[in-house]
């Protein structure tokens, strides 16, 4: 399944207003979840990066990793996190495992799970990416129900 925004500017803004509205939700989830300090963080689909940075503002980790499949925003993240050094950005198909890094104390992935094929069966590998007693985190605002191979996808309200 392909991010139909993906790889183009306008995508990168609607990323932005997104982030905006979300990230006081998308905080406090993790400030009441995490209290330890991190090894490693890795953001899934992380797209320019505006999860990614918003990570690292909040929970403390040596290092944080952004993965997407898309060229364009892993070029735009790396432009635009280019002052934070401990943070970098990898192209990788998430629905493939294992990731191209160690494996993390915490995964977080936020609207990411809509665009993958067989969400339940990534959900499961991307939890063996986790080191022991590492943390997944999934936000969405959708709801989507698996059954054989078709989906049935919800607004949550
Ligand atoms: C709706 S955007 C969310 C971006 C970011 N997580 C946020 O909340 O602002 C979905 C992102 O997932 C990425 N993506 C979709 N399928 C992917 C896959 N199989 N592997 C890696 N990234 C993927 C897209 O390129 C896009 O950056």
């Amino acid at each position: 399944m392909s991010y139909v925004f993906a790889g183009r500017e306008i995508a990168v803004k609607r990323l932005k207003k997104l982030h905006e509205l979300f990230l006081p939700a998308t905080k406090n989830l993790l400030l009441a979840s995490v209290s330890k300090k991190a090894s490693l963080l890795v953001d899934l689909g992380c797209g320019p990066g505006y999860t990614t940075r918003a990570l690292s503002s909040i929970i403390n980790a040596d290092e944080y990793v952004g993965l997407d499949n898309s060229e364009y925003f892993i070029d735009q993240a790396r432009e635009l996190s280019r002052d934070l050094p401990q943070i970098a950005y990898k192209l990788h198909d998430v629905t493939k495992t294992s990731f191209p890094v160690q494996k993390a104390d915490m995964i977080y992935a936020r609207f990411l799970l809509t665009h993958v094929h067989t969400p339940k069966r990534s959900i499961l590998d991307w939890g063996t990416q986790l080191s022991d007693g590492g943390l997944l985190f999934v936000e969405e605002t959708e709801a989507k129900e698996c059954a054989n191979n078709g989906c049935k996808m919800t607004i949550r309200k």
